[in-house]
């Protein structure tokens, strides 16, 4: 299977002109775009090639819940994936338990649902052992498998520019496969430099791309690496 790049635009670009823009020049196969809400179906409706993801997603149908968004609702705009339990998102408040939820309710709609999961520097700091119980505990609500993708973002390396060592970056992947037997990305800094040396790992499926994914030049060059494998 082909190493796919997840492009997180985060709260990127600001006009939906410049969104189709980056759209356009992204629209590969084995590329999943990944825009602000506002600009998902501008997006899509441009889009021939690549998929077409969403950055977060509630975990009920409707109802009385000011400032969410239903799976169901970005089903029917066609949109594919969704990215749940970003670090972005749990340092501002987001729970495994509510991850948990998101994660069902999102596959349960019938979307792919990426999973974040990944440690803060301090348990990075205390070594291997701390890093993969620290993970562990981030499944431990998780139970739905199906249409589960997993991306490994050690929060340190996140929009840092601090690069993980590809060697410490499989092995954590492996881990993580061994928990939940699904593919896993890595992301976190990743760029037209260093994406070979992540990409090349058997064990990572894929890149979970930010700050480079708003670079169009950046990100065609890495699609032409990400084509290779
Ligand atoms: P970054 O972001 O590539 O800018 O580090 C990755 C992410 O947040 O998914």
């Amino acid at each position: 299977m082909k190493k796919i790049l997840f492009a997180n635009w985060k709260m990127n670009p600001t006009t939906e002109q410049e969104a189709v823009k980056l759209a356009r020049a992204g629209d590969v196969k084995n590329a999943v775009l990944i825009p602000p809400f506002p600009f998902l179906n501008a997006v899509k409706n441009v889009l021939k090639s690549a998929s077409v993801g969403a950055q977060d997603v509630f975990y009920e149908e409707k109802g009385a819940f000011t400032g969410e968004v239903s799976p169901q609702m970005l089903k029917k705009l066609g949109v594919q994936y969704v990215v749940v339990g970003h670090s972005e998102r749990r340092r501002l408040g987001e729970n495994d338990e509510m991850i948990a939820k998101k994660v069902k309710a999102g596959i349960h709609a019938g979307l792919k649902v990426i999973l974040c999961v990944g440690e803060p520097l301090s348990v990075y700091k205390k070594g291997k052992k701390a890093t993969e119980e620290f993970i562990k505990k981030q499944f431990r609500f998780i139970k739905d498998k199906k249409n589960l993708i997993v991306a490994y973002e050690p929060i340190w390396a996140v929009g840092t520019g601090k690069n993980a060592d590809p060697e410490d970056v499989a092995r954590v992947v492996q881990f993580i496969k061994n928990i939940a037997s699904v593919p896993v990305l890595y992301g976190g800094s990743t760029n037209s430099k260093n994406a070979k040396s992540f990409l090349e790992k058997k064990e990572i499926a894929g890149l979970l791309v930010g700050g480079a994914s708003i670079n169009v030049k950046e990100f065609q060059k890495m699609i032409k690496i990400a084509e290779r494998f």
